[in-house]
């Protein structure tokens, strides 16, 4: 599987972090870093390749390089305003304009609290469109009581949204 992965400049770029360095073997990751977000030493064990948020040239930018799901997590409500738009300035929202046009599977982790109206409405207006709208919300049903545990549980819940086998979290009625 190919996947693509935006982070941009909302709180919880911990998260986007994490949920890359949580990948299971074998899938090809593409990660945009947006300007404020991240260091390359934060991958250094983990094969990934690194993209620049204003390389609009990049390969990830063309529908023909057949990325097969993109993820923007932490997802900042500018950049979810802009996607809602149509608007592709930067790589993070190629992507998912990409990811639009193409069809193919795109979950957004909005994080922001709490929403405003405009927010919501965008959120709405993909969500209508077949986006996975995925804020990083815990489930009190899964036993966690770190916040690692919490953070596996939402990173869990994403990979399941895209498809990508996990064990990270205590699923309801298993043992
Ligand atoms: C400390 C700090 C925390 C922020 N947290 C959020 C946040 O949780 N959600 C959000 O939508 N924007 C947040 N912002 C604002 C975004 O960083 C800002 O709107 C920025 O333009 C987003 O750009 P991007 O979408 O290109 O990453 C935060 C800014 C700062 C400085």
């Amino acid at each position: 599987m190919k996947l693509a992965i935006a982070i941009t400049g909302a709180s919880g770029v911990d998260l986007g972090k994490k949920f890359i360095n949580y990948l299971p073997q074998g899938i090809e990751a593409h990660v945009v870093v947006s300007d404020n977000a991240l260091t390359v030493e934060s991958f250094e064990n983990k094969k990934v390749t690194l993209h620049q948020n204003n390389n609009i040239a990049a390969s990830i930018s063309s529908g023909s390089f057949k990325i097969d799901a993109t993820a923007i997590i932490p997802c900042s409500m500018n950049t979810l305003a802009k996607i809602a738009c149509g608007i592709s300035d930067n790589l993070a929202t190629r992507v998912a304009a990409v990811a639009l046009k193409e069809q193919k599977r795109l979950l957004l982790a909005p994080r922001e609290m709490p929403f405003s109206a405009i927010a919501l409405e965008n959120m709405r207006k993909l969500a209508s469109l077949g986006v996975i709208i995925a804020p990083p919300v815990i489930g009190y049903y899964s036993d966690s009581s770190t916040l690692e545990e919490m953070e596996r549980f939402i990173i869990g819940k994403w990979y399941d949204a895209l498809g990508i086998d996990n064990s990270l979290y205590k699923r309801w009625g298993t043992p």
